[in-house]
């Protein structure tokens, strides 16, 4: 947990960007696909389509670039100027080298260096606080936090129990310095007890691939839905209201709520954990469905145009890990100047 000191600069996010595949995977489609509806997949979801990165060759660092470089364009950033480069993923384009340093070359961040973190659904509030604490010690001006996923490339399209729920993009900000506006307070938790819940149970060090590993499809996402619902409702609803009281925010008190986009059921019993209405919910799951690391800043995009200097906003997330969290900020740039 990290509460901001009035001694350090505040951690701003002061620019996104954004990068959708152009595929649709709809509802009918994947009724084509599999033993499913259209009315039990919004019904239960709230999913009506999600994009599907098919270029030949791209995957990850590609999204990513293209998200960052969209930032770089409209904010008129010089990529030099970027100090580091974080970007959360599990589809890195391989175990190593880094997403980040793929992404640094091809947006000609030359002074930046960068890693990845790995959180799942929780990636890109965790890179946040991280790179956030690079600004507020000062080791650092500029920093891009990335949530990037290609999760159909883990995703099994005979299951019908994963395959409806996820989708391909990415999403991105800069963090700056600022006196006024940033990152107030974070709450943060992991709890590896339950990481069989939601796993890629092969391709990492216990288990490398294989004919054995790919013919059992251990390749590929696995998740018990169930228990993973009931531990994310509780938890974010939990962290949410946990960092409300700590900053003490009533709901009437809370602009946006930027919540992961798994399960519309989720978010809407987070809100209403918090006293919130709906149009105070930032919500797109329904376009795109469930993109990882990027439901977030996928969000901040879709929703910049509305955002102005002093709202305040609160992120959640909830993923595997488990993991999960929430973030109190303030906005510091008015987003009208910036709408499409
Ligand atoms: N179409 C039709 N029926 C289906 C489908 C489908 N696509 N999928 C499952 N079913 C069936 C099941 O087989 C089951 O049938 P049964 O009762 O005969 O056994 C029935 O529907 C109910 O299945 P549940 O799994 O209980 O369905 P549930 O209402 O829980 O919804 C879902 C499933 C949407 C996956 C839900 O459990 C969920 O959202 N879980 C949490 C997801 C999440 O938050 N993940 C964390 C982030 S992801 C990450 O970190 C990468």
């Amino acid at each position: 947990m990290s509460t901001f000191s009035s001694t350090q600069p505040q951690a701003a996010i002061t620019a996104v960007g954004h990068f959708l595949p152009e595929r649709r995977l709809t509802n009918p489609d994947l009724e084509q696909m599999v033993e499913t509806s259209d009315e039990w997949i919004q019904s239960r979801t709230g999913i009506k389509e999600r994009r599907i990165l098919d270029d030949d060759g791209k995957a990850t660092a590609y999204m990513a670039t293209q998200a960052a470089q969209e930032l770089i364009d409209t904010h008129d950033i010089d990529p030099a100027t970027i100090d580091l480069i974080i970007v959360a993923t599990v589809t890195p384009d391989m175990l190593f080298p880094a997403t980040a340093c793929l992404v640094q070359d091809q947006i000609g961040a030359s002074s930046a260096w960068g890693f990845d973190l790995s959180a799942a659904c929780s990636g890109f509030l965790f890179a946040l606080t991280n790179g956030a604490s690079f600004i507020e010690s000062g080791r650092a001006e500029r920093v891009l936090v990335i949530g990037a996923d290609t999760m159909s490339s883990i995703t099994d399209y005979t299951d019908r129990s994963t395959c409806i729920l996820f989708g391909d993009a990415a999403g991105a900000v800069l963090l700056e310095p600022s006196d006024t506006y940033g990152l107030q307070d974070t709450v943060h938790h992991a709890d590896g007890a339950h990481a069989d819940l939601l796993k890629l149970p092969a391709g990492g060090s216990r288990r490398p691939a294989s004919h054995e590993t790919v013919d059992a499809g251990d390749h590929y996402l696995k998740q018990d839905g169930r228990p993973v619902f009931r531990h994310a409702v509780t938890g974010m609803s939990d962290v949410c209201t946990d960092i409300m009281e700590r900053n003490d925010l009533s709901g009437s008190d809370v602009d946006y709520l930027v919540p992961h986009q798994a399960n519309q059921r989720i978010i809407d019993a987070t809100a209403n954990r918090m006293g919130l209405s709906s149009d105070k919910v930032m919500m797109n799951i329904d376009r795109y469905g469930n993109t990882t690391a990027a439901t977030v800043p996928l969000c901040l995009y879709d929703w910049q145009h509305e955002l102005r200097p002093g709202h305040n906003l609160v992120l959640t997330t909830f993923g595997g890990g488990l993991t999960w969290g929430a973030s109190y900020l303030t906005w510091a740039y008015d987003g009208s100047e910036y709408a499409d």
